[in-house]
């Protein structure tokens, strides 16, 4: 059989669920674009694959020299980082009513964890496991976002992340794939909604396409080389829920995949995302990604980087100006075909008609819908009540936690504690350190005169003040911009001095309570062993201090649990828990197994982990049945019970080993999981479902299925569970 045959039947096999015809395609709107692309000049057409950054200065946004002239000439069709209705108002104005066709603009911004009205960070989200309250978060970013003049959010961000070093991680849901493809499609859901008409919905973006997650050594930008299994398996699902739940657009990204930078990565953007999928919304490059082609060394010029970035699928140039400069020529010249221009501006006029711009091009851009819905007591409220669900308790020794509000002096210090800036995180649109609560804030709102909470911010003297307190809380952590984009370290504990000014107040035999923030897991074995409680705290966004006392003073119970893996030392990354079991599982008495000599094979603190204010028993697992086929869904039950004396959530999380397959397999893989709240005693048996897809991946064909045989199922509180049930598959 010759080799593109082979590769046809193997793509053909492999699972390939192409798109349902997604909501927003509409048959009317097509033969509309018929006519307008019928019209349209080559530089028009290429204008609307234009993407230009809007700037911001002191007095509010601007636009560069030439940038407006080419709204009006009709060579730029869509601009990012402009925000505010009136502004917006004012560039749509000229795009309609002075270019000769009066095609709409489209309006993009970053808006990753809210707009004006910050929540958690979206790895912080991804620790509440509520797919509820990220489509909530996404939704209420979403009417801020609409009311201020935008269409368009480049998110959420689906690269799965398994390196701590690496900054972006605090932008996605972290190292799992099941639990990225809930969040993934949550927020989609929350950005669209059902309609994407409404004025209260916008476009989403799913970026970045892909595997940017794996750049070697956590270093951003770096080269990605994994195999096309891994590739499937791992990194590609969260997209494909993303597009399953209807996602208008997707972001390519800086990375090369086998040697081919994602811009102009045919394999990627036709084959997998056009052809195997059926995605018909279009694709954006990721800023200068196009350009980018040239240092990576695959393109000799711009114009040749831009030839390759339209032959691979690439829709839309973000600020790079390669399509602006050269594509009209190149068609003109017969370098790229006219074909490929017409079903780019296509697919984006498809989405300008789907949001119902040609009807009112300035429905996006309403001041009175802007000064009502942005930053209302109703979007702090949920702000609140998201951030304290993204809390993990990581440490609480003799119930130090919660503090009593009445009596007792709490004594505040810690480089973060009074910081409204670092509470928002990076990408923080267009949120405001003004507007923020911090810790001491929300700390003194809440024990109002009932605690003495003293604040001290110098070292020497939170030592001295250490003495006369009852518990000392330390705000610790990173700065916002030490993680996101470009943020990557080398070493991930706990930045400066913090470490040592921790174990100098634990030294005065108080209880000290680490509340820390940051946007990625940390190394912190140190913090661990001299801190009475740690409290994970992400970047809570605007009402971070509200949402801390809340949970610092028990009024709510946390019920986060780590979507990431955090180390004990740099050295064991990638550290995650659904790693492959090698030929040598780990044997304490036996040198030549898979270990260190110098540190430990276990986390800090494993996938899954976080403790409340109360305990919970996970009974035996028990199975409906122990045979399955392959058209049965499996149902695992386990009684849960609150064994402590405060009601409480858990999250009851599921993972499935296939024990021996024609490919090896991880030691374990999250299929299932839920939320579930109980008082004080109470029992509930939990049923987690399992289906044939739970039980698939890419065989030793690469064709896309289950393997019949054994498979240990576990079921308990993080990814050490050894509570277990072996099921078969007939
Ligand atoms: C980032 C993207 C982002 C874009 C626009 C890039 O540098 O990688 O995630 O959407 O900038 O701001």
């Amino acid at each position: 059989m010759n080799k593109a045959l082979l590769l046809m039947l193997v793509l053909l096999s492999a699972g390939l669920r192409a798109q349902q015809v997604p909501d927003w395609y509409d048959a009317g709107h097509e033969r509309r674009i018929d006519s307008l692309l019928d019209i349209m000049t080559l530089e028009e057409k290429v204008g609307q694959m234009t993407l230009f950054t809007s700037d911001w200065d002191v007095t509010g946004p601007t636009i560069r020299e030439g940038y407006q002239d080419d709204i009006k000439t009709g060579r730029l069709g869509a601009i990012f980082n402009a925000h505010t209705a009136e502004y917006n108002r004012n560039l749509q104005r000229i795009a309609v009513e002075e270019t000769r066709l009066g095609i709409p603009l489209l309006f993009g911004y970053d808006v990753i964890h809210g707009y004006r009205t910050i929540f958690p960070i979206p790895l912080g989200e991804a620790a509440s496991w509520n797919a509820e309250a990220a489509e909530e978060s996404a939704r209420i970013a979403a009417r801020e976002s609409a009311a201020a003049g935008l269409h368009w959010t480049f998110a959420p961000m689906v690269d799965v992340a398994r390196d701590p070093r690496w900054g972006r991680v605090m932008e996605g849901a972290g190292e799992d794939v099941y639990l990225g493809k809930v969040m993934a499609a949550a927020r989609v859901k929350g950005f669209q909604g059902d309609d994407l008409t409404d004025p209260l919905t916008i476009l989403a973006c799913a970026k970045h396409f892909a595997a940017y997650g794996a750049a070697q050594a956590g270093r951003d930008y770096h080269t990605v080389d994994i195999s096309e299994r891994v590739l499937r398996d791992i990194y590609l699902p969260p997209f494909k829920a993303a597009l399953d739940a209807g996602v208008a657009t997707f972001m390519t990204s800086f990375n090369e995949l086998d040697g081919v930078p994602a811009s102009g990565n045919e394999h990627l953007l036709t084959e997998i995302l056009r052809d195997q999928w059926g995605f018909m919304g279009f694709v954006v490059t990721d800023y200068t990604s196009i350009n980018e082609m040239v240092p990576h060394g695959i393109a000799t010029d711009s114009a040749a980087a831009g030839e390759l970035a339209i032959e691979a699928g690439v829709d839309m140039d973000m600020q790079g100006a390669i399509f602006y400069e050269y594509l009209a020529e190149q068609v003109r010249s017969g370098a790229v075909a006219q074909s490929q221009i017409d079903e780019a501006v296509r697919r984006i006029l498809r989405m300008k008609y789907a949001l119902g711009l040609f009807d009112d091009p300035y429905r996006y851009s309403d001041t009175t819908r802007e000064s009502e819905n942005i930053l209302t007591e109703a979007n702090r409220e949920a702000a609140r009540r998201i951030a304290r669900e993204s809390f993990v308790l990581l440490k609480n020794e003799d119930n130090v936690l919660p503090l009593a509000k009445d009596g007792g002096r709490i004594l505040i210090t810690g480089p973060l504690a009074d910081s409204q800036e670092d509470m928002l995180g990076a990408w923080h649109g267009d949120g405001r350190a003004a507007d923020v609560i911090t810790l001491l804030t929300g700390m003194r709102e809440a024990a109002g005169d009932k605690a003495q909470v003293q604040y001290v911010s110098d070292m020497t003297e939170a030592i001295r003040a250490a003495r006369r307190a009852d518990v000392i809380v330390v705000a610790a952590g990173e700065t916002w911009e030490m993680s996101g984009e470009a943020a990557s370290r080398a070493d991930i504990g706990l930045p400066g001095d913090q470490g040592a000014m921790i174990r100098e107040l634990a030294a005065i035999g108080k209880p000290v309570v680490v509340v820390l923030f940051n946007g990625r897991p940390l190394a912190i074995p140190g913090v661990d062993s001299t801190a009475t409680a740690i409290l994970e705290a992400w970047y809570p966004g605007t009402e971070a201090g509200h949402a801390l006392a809340d949970v610092l003073f028990g009024d709510h119970n946390p019920g986060g649990r780590l979507p990431m893996t955090f180390p004990r030392s740099v050295g064991q990354v990638p550290i995650f828990y659904s790693m492959k079991n090698t030929g040598r599982p780990m044997d304490p008495n036996n040198k030549y197994t898979s270990k260190y000599l110098d540190e430990s094979n276990d986390p800090l603190y494993p996938f899954g982990y976080g403790l409340g204010y109360t305990t919970f028993e996970y009974g035996a697992p028990s199975l409906e049945s122990a045979t399955i086929t392959r058209n049965d869904t499996a149902r695992v039950s386990v009684e849960l019970t609150n064994t402590g004396s405060v009601a409480g959530t858990t999250v009851v999380q599921l993972y499935v080993q296939d024990v021996i397959g024609s490919v090896t397999r991880p030691v374990r893989e999250l299929k299932a999981f839920e939320r579930v709240e109980l008082a004080a005693g109470e029992s509930r048996t939990v049923t987690l479902e399992l289906t044939e897809e739970d039980l698939s991946f890419y065989r030793r064909d690469m064709t896309y299925g289950s393997e019949p045989g054994a498979f240990r199922i576990y079921v308990g509180a993080d990814a050490t569970t050894s509570n277990a049930i072996s099921l078969t598959l007939e």
